[in-house]
């Protein structure tokens, strides 16, 4: 086992750091939210202020978190307690934020888990037009218990990881799924472009239209790059808390960061030949993956087998996001409340899977239950990904870009003076003034203000 000097679990190899932190950021935020935001708004002009909002507001925000997750060592409230007592509560901000996360992403995870296993079976094969699978997905999300079946095996896959520890299990499952992850996606993405009529759709993702573009697409693109990146919500900070002391925070911040949205273009190349093909609304919202793939896989020889694949690349990437997640409160409860690493996975699990149930039940048997006049499913995305993260984000460009000692910034990023960092000027300033300034604005006409 390798520790630290603080006696802490610390991951392997070089590769490591970044195959975990893409564990966490490549995942349902790529293949399956992406492209129905990308496709409500305008696709190609989306995706340019998308990669701007990562390279300018992402990339600076990840290498800010890794800083504080390394420099003290710590889960995401006791980092920021360990460096300024006053801003743990940017720490419990993180661990809501997951746990409300885990609340629909559950959900979400165990549809593509059962949607898996009856493309295995092959009754998802029996039908041909686009409308029936629709007809087919929202009966099936609107079942009282199959779909909290599915969630529930899916919180107990998870559960099963971070039991097995940071090492042996979220780092060996990264080492295993990430591969796996990026060889289906490469398949999957050379046959949608040589799938005959998938021009319209490469079209629709490349070729920005900048007419479609409002004020609200840029604060919807800033949003999705902070929940694709896994940042604002302190899971960085908690990875990179295990990261080795040699680890350069700069090079696996970059290449998460390409990695992830890499994984985002291709998934739009791979789902909107099939939404145009298939004569469905890029815009018709998160049923878009549940409802296209299947009926174009179908009208393809071997179908379920390229069904099935699809749906298992969902689950892996499904599965490295909720580990990520779970850990985050996992190691809170297990460091700030002491309580075993076995107990503190435990109430994470039996937690998280009573709050997934509860939003899976809101989309059919309880549709009553709703909040803020959206479903409770809709509103934890809603409050998570529109709030939360948002203001977790501008905290910690405040924090890392005034409050702590730059010494400890420069020490971090630079490994102790190993390193040498010529934009660091550069980013410095994107912390203190660019950042900041952007993030107000997203989390005001969140609010509603403009
Ligand atoms: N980034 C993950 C995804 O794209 C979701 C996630 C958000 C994971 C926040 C951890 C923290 O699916």
């Amino acid at each position: 086992m390798h520790h630290n000097a603080h006696g802490r679990a610390t991951l392997g190899g070089k590769l490591s750091a970044v195959l975990v932190a893409a564990g966490s950021s490549v995942g349902l935020g790529n293949i399956w939210r992406f492209p129905y935001v990308a496709g409500d708004n305008g696709g190609g002009a989306f995706l340019v202020i998308y990669i701007c909002c990562v390279l300018l507001l992402g990339l600076p925000i990840m290498l800010a978190e890794f800083t504080v997750g390394r420099a003290s060592h710590r889960n995401a409230v006791g980092a920021y307690r360990a460096l300024d007592r006053r801003w743990s509560l940017l720490g419990y901000n993180g661990v809501l934020a997951a746990f409300l996360i885990l609340g629909f992403y559950f959900v979400v995870s165990g549809w593509t888990a059962e949607y898996m296993v009856h493309s295995l079976t092959g009754s998802l094969a029996h039908f041909t037009e686009a409308t029936q699978y629709k007809a087919v997905f929202e009966n099936f999300i609107q079942n009282p218990w199959r779909p909290i079946l599915y969630t529930c095996l899916f919180v107990l896959a998870t559960h099963a990881v971070i039991s097995l520890g940071v090492q042996k299990g979220i780092e060996r499952s990264a080492k295993v799924l990430m591969p796996l992850l990026f060889l289906i996606l490469i398949v999957l993405s050379v046959h949608a472009v040589l799938m005959p009529g998938g021009e319209a759709g490469l079209r629709f993702l490349f070729r920005p239209d900048f007419s479609k573009v409002t004020a609200s697409t840029v604060l919807v693109a800033l949003g999705q790059a902070f929940f694709s990146l896994s940042i604002g919500i302190g899971t960085m900070v908690t990875y990179a808390s295990y990261f080795k002391a040699d680890t350069n925070l700069r090079h696996t911040a970059l290449n998460v960061t390409i990695l992830d949205t890499a994984v985002a273009i291709l998934a739009g190349v791979v789902i909107f030949p099939a939404v145009f093909s298939v004569g469905i609304e890029p815009s018709s919202g998160p049923s878009l993956v549940f409802i296209t793939l299947p009926s174009i896989f179908n009208g393809m020889p071997w179908s379920m087998v390229w069904s099935s694949v699809f749906f298992l690349l969902l689950v892996v990437a499904a599965l490295t996001s909720t580990i990520s997640l779970h850990e985050v409160i996992t190691a809170y409860l297990h460091e700030e409340w002491h309580l075993t690493r076995r107990k503190a996975a435990w109430a994470t699990t039996a937690a998280t899977a009573l709050l997934a149930s509860v939003a899976s039940l809101s989309l059919g048997a309880w549709n009553g239950l709703e909040l803020f006049g959206m479903s409770f499913f809709d509103a934890l995305d809603f409050l998570t990904a529109n709030i939360l993260l948002p203001a977790g984000g501008l905290f910690t460009c405040i924090f890392v870009g005034w409050k702590l000692d730059q010494q400890v910034l420069r020490n971090e990023i630079t490994n102790r003076g190993a390193l040498s960092f010529r934009i660091y000027g550069l980013f410095r300033a994107l912390l203190r003034y660019f950042c900041p300034a952007v993030m107000l604005l997203v989390f005001l006409d969140n609010l509603g203000v403009f």
